[in-house]
Formats: C-alpha cells, structure tokens, sequence
C-alpha cells in the first residue's frame, strides 16, 4: 500500500487526546453544517464508507446523531488512521469501523473493494489537498464501489465555471505553494466530467458557510 506523504496532511494544528484522538479546529467549525446536510439529502441509514477521514471526527459526530448509519474509516496517511482508531474505541457503540489504509488515487481499494457494495462515500475536505490522481481516483472507485441509487457526498471549497471567490482563490494559492499538485478544484470544468465517466449524476449543490459546498452525486 501507500507511504506516508512527505508532506503534513493538513493546514493546522490538530490537538492529540491522552486516548488518541485528534481534534481538528475546521471540523469544530464545520461539524454541524456537514451533519445537517448529510442527514437531508444523503442518507440516515446504510453502510458509509469515508475516504480520508482525518482525525475521524466526522464519522463520529454523524454516528452518533443517526442511529441507522454504519461507518467506515479510512485515510492514505498512518497518523490519521491511529486518531480513527481511538474514535471507534471510544465510540460506545459498534457503528465505527475501520480504519482502512486506502489510497484513493489508486485502481484497487483492497478491504473496501471487497465490502462493496456500499450505500454511501463520503469524502471531506480531501480533493483539493490531494493531487488529482485521487480526485480521478475517488471518481473511479464511487462507480465501481458503489450500489445503483447510492451516493457520493463531497464538502469543500469549490470553483464554479471559472470563477472562484477570493478567500478561495487564496486559498488555492497557499495549496498550491505547499505543493503544485494541491489546489481548489472547479466543480464544472473539473470534477463534474470525472463523474459523468464514472456513471454518477448531480443531485444537489448545497452553499455552505465560509464558501464551501456540500456536493451530492447519485450512481446511476
Ligand atoms: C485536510 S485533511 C481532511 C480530513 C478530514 N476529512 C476532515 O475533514 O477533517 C485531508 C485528508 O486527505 C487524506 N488524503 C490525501 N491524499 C489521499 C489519498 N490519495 N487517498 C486517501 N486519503 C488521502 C490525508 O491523509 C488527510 O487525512
């Protein structure tokens, strides 16, 4: 499988628990948001699979409010994998699972391959920290692992046809410094054509707060 990036995974300074569990400043500023979202448009039951999960914190915040979602955790990077770890350890219930070491920009996704199909992907705030193998990867694997009628479910800072709000474009600058395959995707010009190939249709464009967007796909 995959090496731990060269590079720091992330944009902050996460806090690590005496268990193990990292703490994420954006995702105590973006948990509710994404929780809501997800529990209107994407699924209160089912078998979720997360690609990239970071500190884990999503998945459990979500498991915890819908009692009818079981989820999965999984990230390219082994720092994050042990947070997830200590997330299902200290869930107290069985609805976390995982981690998976998956690579999302690879053809095979090992365990998750295998446990298909899956109801729902959820991915957050990795396709512009990423090179776009992943993001042509995560496509790929949400039509292949994906049940008909399930969903992909995306949340991030996006272009649209072009145009990008400025804090964004910023943004985009400082990922691509870090590296010049990092960088805000537009959701017309780049992603969308990606999940056409990959058999999945737009269901909903949701505006978020700070200029992100909650991104839902249907598999056809
Ligand atoms: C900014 S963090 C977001 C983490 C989490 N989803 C959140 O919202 O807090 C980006 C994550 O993408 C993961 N990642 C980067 N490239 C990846 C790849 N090719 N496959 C899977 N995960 C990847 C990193 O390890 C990291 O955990």
């Amino acid at each position: 499988m995959s090496e731990t990036p060269a590079r720091p995974v992330a944009f902050e300074t996460r806090e690590t628990g005496e268990d193990g569990r990292r703490f994420s400043p954006s995702v105590a500023r973006n948990r509710e948001p994404i929780r809501d979202v997800f529990a209107a448009h994407v699924a209160t039951t089912g078998l979720v699979l997360e690609v990239a999960s970071g500190t884990g914190e999503h998945g459990a915040f979500i498991t915890q409010a819908l009692p009818g979602i079981e989820w999965t955790y999984s990230d390219i990077d082994p720092a994050s994998l042990d947070s997830q770890r200590a997330w299902v350890k200290a869930a107290g219930h069985d609805r976390l699972k995982g981690p998976l070491m998956l690579d999302a920009s690879l053809a095979d996704w090992g365990a998750a391959e295998s446990a298909r199909p899956w109801d729902v992907l959820v991915s957050i705030n990795m396709i512009h920290i990423a090179p776009m193998a992943a993001v042509e990867g995560l496509f790929a694997g949400a039509g292949r692992l994906l049940r008909p009628g399930g969903r992909l479910f995306l949340y991030g800072p996006y272009g649209r046809e072009g145009a990008i709000a400025p804090s964004n474009a910023r943004f985009s600058e400082d990922l691509k410094r870090r590296n010049p395959e990092w960088g805000v995707r537009d959701l017309d010009q780049e992603v969308l054509p990606l999940a056409s190939l990959a058999g999945l249709v737009l269901q909903n464009v949701a505006e978020m707060p700070a200029n992100n967007l909650s991104v839902i796909f249907e598999r056809a």
